[in-house]
């Protein structure tokens, strides 16, 4: 497993992409969608909340980004034909997508199975896995048109090795790993296009505070520095890299 959190990306690494980053509103999202922007891309801004989206927005501008665009969609409730409708507005605007970042992520409830709420299950894993899987899929011509494009999951360390009480959670990313490499190897023959899951680590969100709450916040990475990885996987520098596990920074010892 991989991790790149030493990469040096130059300035125009993105330059001329058309990324799309869920859950850009905060927390890792916020932070690849800032950093896409400052190394060139269009970003496409996705997420729930929209003021959120729109202050990414302002601040991309600020910093002299390429223009952005917001999209605001949840995930919980969205349907098929809601990831059709946003694939064909995509289409008219951009015409070709090159980059996907999956970052939106539900926590759920860390408890005992036993005790686990049904509905929340179903929720979890409709933000985590089946509407990001749709989502992929109706945007795959989009990724086709592309000349070098890059999907990105986004994985933790629970979705490899499974932990008491985290539940949905840890299943969700579970069935993410195994998504990849079913994506990654049917699409492997067209050369264009690769899928790959990234586990960011241990790191300073809101999240990670909810997860673990007592934690000393001043131990972890921000999002800010483990955008090396997130930088590296969604460039061109990664070419040829297909189906991987990558993390974000090293395992803690
Ligand atoms: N932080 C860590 O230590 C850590 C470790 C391993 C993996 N991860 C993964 O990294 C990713 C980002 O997590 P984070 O730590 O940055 O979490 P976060 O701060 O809680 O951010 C999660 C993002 O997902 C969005 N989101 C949640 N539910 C959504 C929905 N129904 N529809 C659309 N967007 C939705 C949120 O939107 P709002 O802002 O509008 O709520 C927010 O932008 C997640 O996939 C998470 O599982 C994080």
């Amino acid at each position: 497993m991989d991790c790149k959190i030493d990469y040096q990306a130059p300035a125009d690494l993105l330059k001329g992409r058309n990324i799309l980053v869920t859950g850009a509103g905060s927390g890792i999202g916020r932070a690849a969608a800032l950093s896409y922007a400052r190394h060139g891309a269009t970003v496409i801004l996705l997420g729930r909340t929209t003021a959120k989206l729109e202050k990414v927005y302002d601040e991309i501008e600020a910093a002299g980004g390429p223009q952005p665009a917001i999209f605001p969609l949840n995930f919980e409730g969205a349907v098929l034909k809601d990831f059709h409708d946003m694939a064909e507005t995509l289409d008219k605007e951009f015409g070709r997508l090159d980059g996907l970042l999956h970052n939106a992520g539900l926590l759920g409830r860390i408890t005992p199975f036993e005790q686990y709420n049904p509905e929340l299950w179903e929720q979890v894993m409709q933000v985590n896995i089946n509407g990001p899987i749709w989502m992929t899929q109706a945007l795959l011509p989009l990724l086709k048109y592309s000349a070098d494009s890059s999907v990105i999951f986004t994985s933790s360390s629970v979705g490899r090795v499974g932990r008491a009480y985290w539940g949905a959670y840890s299943v969700s990313k579970f069935a993410t790993e195994g998504f990849v490499e079913v994506l990654a190897d049917e699409l492997e023959h067209l050369g264009n296009i690769r899928v790959n899951s990234l586990n960011p680590g241990a790191t300073r969100t809101q999240m990670r505070k909810t997860a673990y709450p007592a934690e000393d916040v001043s131990t972890l990475r921000t999002p800010e520095d483990i955008m090396p990885t997130y930088l590296w996987l969604m460039g061109p520098d990664s070419r040829g890299h297909n189906g991987g596990k990558f993390d974000a920074q090293p395992a803690k010892a």
